[in-house]
């Protein structure tokens, strides 16, 4: 069993549902169900959901919200709250646009539905939510994951949560571009208050522990940026690492992925890799014994060596995986220089979005105000944070005191 890891929590729910409601009843003259779904962070475990390796993330407390029913048309409308934005289609023919994009996260999932052989009927959906977009925090898994649920419920198919996940995956893959792993889903999906997971991202196992949040905090500090690389040197890692499974598995068949891979495979065949694939290959079975090891930690309730594995998990990043950038770097790297941070490194995808800092709570405001001013001196861009908590996955919001 895995101690309480401790940290600060602060048990409420930020986005104002009410207003969707009524933008709802005012758009569509009815009454919607409305669905939320939660950001994510991730502890330690980056890049190693698609190398069917072990992640530890948990669900955060700020929501993507859907609003939805049932229309008399022949096509369906989504109306973007963030993007004062409409978009119809054919509801038999969700083609993936090029414009708007944010539709496609939405006509992904139709889609899959419909091709699961679900008879989906018209439908009007409203979306807004108060989880940052590009800040590696999964505000796009949390809208699939929501609108998913939204969807089902609204007809009664009573798909499984696993199967909703999964659909919400290959709207991303398909309809965004994306390859990504399942954490995200899975975390915005599954998530529960008070709780981080440990995720085997090959075997769909996983194991909740409780996160107790009285000494430290978990910060993130937002670059506010968002390099322009981020997708496609997601899908040219992935393709890295699938370039090292084949190599290795000349010499070791029974490698499927990387996940199978050991640091002595590796250096049994490194002169076979070409480029970085090298380089993509240590860390990833590096970070994979990592999450095992961090774990541990927890387990002892040693958040000083959990901190230090963050911080490692960071250097992987950086320098084998080159999936960081210069703001992040920075951010890190200043995290080292201020009191009461136990560990900190990028978090998500990479190429911008957030650091994760584990903080200790007494230290926290100094922290993020000596991080702001010497992000801004550096970077001339304001710096955002956000103290999260853990909040449960997707659900329904119930609307009966509105009615
Ligand atoms: C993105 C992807 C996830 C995962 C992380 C990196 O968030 O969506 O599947 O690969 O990057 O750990």
């Amino acid at each position: 069993m895995y101690k309480p890891l401790r940290l600060e929590t602060k048990a409420k729910t930020r986005f104002d549902s009410n207003a969707l409601y009524n933008k709802f009843l005012e758009l569509f003259d009815s009454e919607p169900l409305l669905v939320r779904s939660p950001g994510r962070i991730n502890l330690i475990g980056e890049h190693t959901d698609y190398n069917d390796g072990f992640v530890m993330p948990a669900a955060i407390d700020r929501d993507i919200v859907v609003g939805i029913n049932f229309s008399q048309e022949s096509h369906s409308t989504l109306y973007s709250v963030k993007h004062n934005e409409f978009f119809s289609f054919h509801t038999t023919n969700p083609e993936k646009v090029s414009s708007p994009l944010w539709a496609n996260y939405l006509l992904g999932v139709v889609r899959k539905f419909i091709d699961k052989g679900h008879a989906v009927k018209s439908f009007h959906c409203v979306v807004d939510g108060d989880v940052p977009t590009g800040g590696g925090l999964s505000s796009s898994a949390a809208l699939e994951c929501s609108f998913a649920f939204a969807l089902d419920h609204l007809h009664k198919f009573d798909i499984p949560k696993l199967q909703l996940i999964l659909i919400a995956q290959w709207a991303e893959h398909h309809y965004v571009g994306v390859m990504c792993g399942i954490m995200d889903q899975f975390a915005s999906m599954m998530g529960r208050e008070g709780k981080a997971f440990v995720l085997d991202c090959r075997s769909l196992e996983y194991h909740y522990f409780p996160v107790d949040m009285k000494e430290c905090s978990i910060v993130l500090c937002d670059t506010m940026v968002k390099h322009s690389l981020a997708s496609s040197e997601y899908n040219t890692r992935r393709l890295e690492c699938e370039q090292g499974v084949k190599i290795i598995r000349e010499r070791y068949p029974e490698v499927k992925s990387l996940r199978d891979a050991t640091p002595d495979m590796i250096e049994n065949v490194r002169d076979k890799f070409t480029g970085k694939v090298l380089n993509r290959c240590v860390y990833v079975v590096q970070e994979n014994q990592r999450v095992l090891d961090a774990a541990q930690d927890l387990e002892k309730g040693d958040l000083k060596a959990f901190g230090k594995k963050m911080y490692a998990t960071h250097d992987g990043l950086s320098q084998l995986y080159e999936v960081s950038c210069p703001e992040l770097d920075f951010l890190v790297e200043a995290s080292k220089n201020t009191n009461g941070v136990l560990g900190s490194r990028m978090m998500g995808g990479g190429f911008g979005g957030c650091t994760i800092n584990l903080v200790l709570k007494d230290e926290v405001k100094s922290f993020i105000s000596k991080m702001a001013a010497s992000y801004l001196d550096k970077f001339k861009i304001e710096m955002a944070y956000y103290i999260v908590s853990l909040k449960d996955g997707t659900s329904l919001i119930n609307t009966s005191h509105l009615k």
